[in-house]
């Protein structure tokens, strides 16, 4: 063990503005691990250059990733909260983690997949290898718990395997993580079109629902979403729609599914939406008031990142000697 406590380790990347999603499915139920784990929770601004960005906007949603991070109630005094490139240790160790991950299982990962679809021009090598940076994310701080949405469960599961594959070779170097998926909230779907998972990177605004949105925009995007032609607020296989809605309320108000469908027996579809809304800003309006009150004090921000860092890359340093010293590297 690397601390005097079992670790957990997430990150969220500071490619686009976060949606509800990202809050239900992760940064929402980090929180909750700083009272049995010592922390870390990474903004993970490496990853982000995988798909080209606008250096001025990638620096600007680093600072406001942070910003939310504390606003959702990650406290930096019970959490090593940090920036990924101010640690090179995640890059060096990713070196060498992707010599001992194989082409064949990269080639496997659905998000490679899907991304490489989406951005046909410009499937670079980092795309691909993601998933190795991930795995030292993960490994360079001994973690037993990633608390993750569904769609990065792929990712951990292969960290996983990197684990043992080295593991076997040099034996007791990594701990093998797992991953913690929530109950509800693990994929929240695009308003638009339910069957697609909701993504910051959607282009149709009306299908995601931002931390950031103003009142009026969530209300309106929950009024919009689409549903199927029944009048029941009841889930079912075929109402993908229908089951998303009731999953976010759940979420938000923590009643469990059935309690929704008895609260809102007899009531129509718009209402139920705008119930939904409502619901939403109620949680979500308090964060964006200490998101905009962190914001703007950049300094606090930094001293913040500053002091993560040095936290973070104290536990890396530990295990990159180890791995440096296992696979036969000159340490001087
Ligand atoms: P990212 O930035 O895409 O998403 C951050 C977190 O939000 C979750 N999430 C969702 N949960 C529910 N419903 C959704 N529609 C939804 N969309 C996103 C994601 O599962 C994730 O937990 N590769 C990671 C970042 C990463 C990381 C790590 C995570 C880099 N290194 C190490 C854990 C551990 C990613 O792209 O997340």
């Amino acid at each position: 063990m690397l601390a005097d406590r079992p670790v957990s380790f997430s990150g969220v990347q500071p490619s686009g503005n976060l949606t509800i999603g990202n809050y239900l499915g992760a940064i929402k139920n980090f929180p909750e691990f700083s009272e049995k784990y010592k922390c870390f929770y990474c903004v993970v601004d490496e990853h982000a250059i995988t798909v080209r960005q606008i250096p001025a906007e990638l620096r600007r949603r680093t600072y406001e990733t942070l910003a939310l991070y504390i606003a959702c109630g990650l406290d930096p005094e019970k959490n090593t909260l940090y920036v990924q490139s101010h640690v090179p240790a995640h890059a060096e160790l990713a070196w060498i983690l992707n010599c001992f991950t194989m082409f064949g299982e990269l080639s496997r990962m659905t998000q490679f997949k899907d991304k490489s679809a989406k951005h046909a021009d410009n499937i670079n090598a980092g795309l691909f290898t993601y998933p190795s940076l991930m795995a030292a994310d993960i490994l360079l701080y001994q973690t037993d718990v990633v608390p993750i949405g569904s769609d990065q469960k792929q990712h951990v599961e292969l960290t996983r395997d990197i684990a043992e594959r080295f593991n076997q070779i040099f034996p007791d170097t990594f701990t093998v993580p797992e991953p913690i998926i929530p109950q509800s909230g693990a994929r929240i779907m695009s308003l638009a079109e339910p069957e697609k998972k909701m993504s910051k990177s959607d282009e149709n605004e009306n299908a995601v629902v931002r931390i950031l949105d103003d009142k009026d925009t969530m209300i309106r995007k929950f009024r919009r979403a689409v549903t199927d032609s029944g009048n029941e607020i009841r889930r079912g296989e075929d109402k993908p729609g229908i089951n998303n809605l009731i999953t976010i309320y759940s979420c938000f108000t923590g009643k469990t599914a059935e309690e929704v469908e008895r609260e809102f027996d007899g009531v129509g579809y718009g209402e139920f939406k705008t119930a939904v809304g409502n619901a939403c800003a109620e949680k979500i309006m308090p964060v964006q008031e200490e998101y905009r009150r962190l914001l703007a004090d950049k300094g606090y921000l930094e001293e913040v990142m500053k002091k993560g860092a040095d936290e973070a890359a104290y536990y890396a340093r530990k295990t990159l000697s180890k791995v440096r010293r296992k696979i036969g590297f000159v340490n001087l």
